[in-house]
C-alpha cells in the first residue's frame, strides 16, 4: 500500500495534505479522539468551546496548562519531516492542518494553512494585547486564570478556533482553493469527524481528486480512499518519501 500512495504522488501535480492530530502523536501531544485521548478525558463542550470559555476562563485553561507543557516542549518527529521534504521536493503544494502546535512549520513546510488558528501566541479579548502562549504558561502556576499583562483582564485566549467558534475565513477558502485543484489529497491523523476542516477532503475527491488516508484507526473517509494505510505517520511518511525520493 505505501508502494501505491507512493506512486499517486509521484506523478501528482497538485498533491495536498490535510493533518491532524495524530500527525503530531509521536512528538509526544495526545490526540483529542481514540486511544487516550484529550476528549476521552474531559467533555470538550465545557473545556473547549467558546461559551464554556467565556462563562469561566478556568475551565479552559486549567486543560490548557496541562496540554501547554507538553505542546510548547514538543518537537517536529520524523512525520513532519517529510511532509517538509515532500513539499521541498515539488510532491507537495501546501499542509492544511487541523492543528494548532505549530509543528509543520518548525519541520520546514513553508506553505501551511491552519484551520484552527495557533496555539503560539495568545490575545486579551478586552485590550487585543498579543503576547506568546509560552509566557502566559510560565504564569498560570500563581495565576488561574491568566491576567493580562497591559489591562489586568482576565479573558486571555489563545489564537484557536474553539468550538461555536468560526474558522478564520481565509484560511477555509485557500484550504477549498487548494482542494478544488487538488488531483491527489493525502490526509494524515485525523478521524475526520470535525466539519467544515473534514469537508476539505470531500471537495477534492468531488473535484476528481485521488483520496490517500494515513491514520492509525479507521476513519469514515477510508472507504471513498484509493489508498488506505493504518500505522502510524512517524514511520508511514518518511517511507513514501524515500520511495519518491524525497
Ligand atoms: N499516526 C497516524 N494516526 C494517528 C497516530 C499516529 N501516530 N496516533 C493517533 N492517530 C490517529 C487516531 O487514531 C485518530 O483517528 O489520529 C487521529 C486523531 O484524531 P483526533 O484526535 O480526532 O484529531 P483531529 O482529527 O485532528 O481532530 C479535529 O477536533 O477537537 C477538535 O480542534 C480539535 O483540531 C481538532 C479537531
Amino acid at each position: 500500500m505505501v508502494e501505491r500512495a507512493a506512486a499517486l504522488l509521484a506523478t501528482a501535480h497538485h498533491a495536498v495534505v490535510l493533518t491532524g492530530a495524530g500527525v503530531s502523536a509521536e512528538s509526544g501531544i495526545p490526540t483529542f479522539r481514540g486511544e487516550g485521548g484529550l476528549w476521552t478525558k474531559y467533555d470538550p463542550v465545557k473545556v473547549s468551546s467558546i461559551d464554556s470559555f467565556l462563562a469561566d476562563p478556568a475551565s479552559y485553561w486549567r486543560v490548557s496548562k496541562e496540554r501547554g507543557t507538553v505542546a510548547l516542549s514538543a518537537r517536529p518527529n520524523a512525520g513532519h519531516d517529510a511532509l517538509a521534504a515532500m513539499e521541498a521536493a515539488g510532491h507537495l503544494v501546501a499542509v492544511v492542518t487541523q492543528n494548532t502546535d505549530g509543528l509543520h512549520q518548525v519541520s520546514g513546510s513553508r506553505r501551511v494553512i491552519e484551520l484552527h488558528g495557533s496555539g503560539r501566541t495568545v490575545r486579551c479579548l478586552e485590550c487585543g494585547k498579543l503576547e506568546p502562549r509560552a509566557d502566559v504558561q510560565a504564569r498560570l502556576e500563581v495565576e488561574m486564570p491568566p491576567r493580562c499583562p497591559n489591562c489586568g483582564g482576565t479573558f486571555l485566549k489563545p489564537t484557536v478556533v474553539l468550538f461555536g467558534e468560526p474558522m478564520p475565513t481565509d484560511a477555509i477558502n485557500e484550504a477549498f482553493d487548494l482542494a478544488r485543484q487538488a488531483d491527489v489529497m493525502l490526509v494524515v491523523g485525523s478521524s475526520l469527524v470535525v466539519y467544515p476542516a473534514a469537508d476539505v477532503p470531500l471537495v477534492a475527491i468531488r473535484s476528481g481528486a485521488r483520496l490517500i488516508v494515513i491514520n492509525a484507526e479507521p476513519t469514515p473517509f477510508d472507504r471513498f480512499a484509493a489508498v488506505v494505510i493504518h500505522g502510524r505517520s512517524g514511520e508511514v511518511l518518511p517511507e513514501i518519501a524515500r520511495l519518491i525520493g524525497a
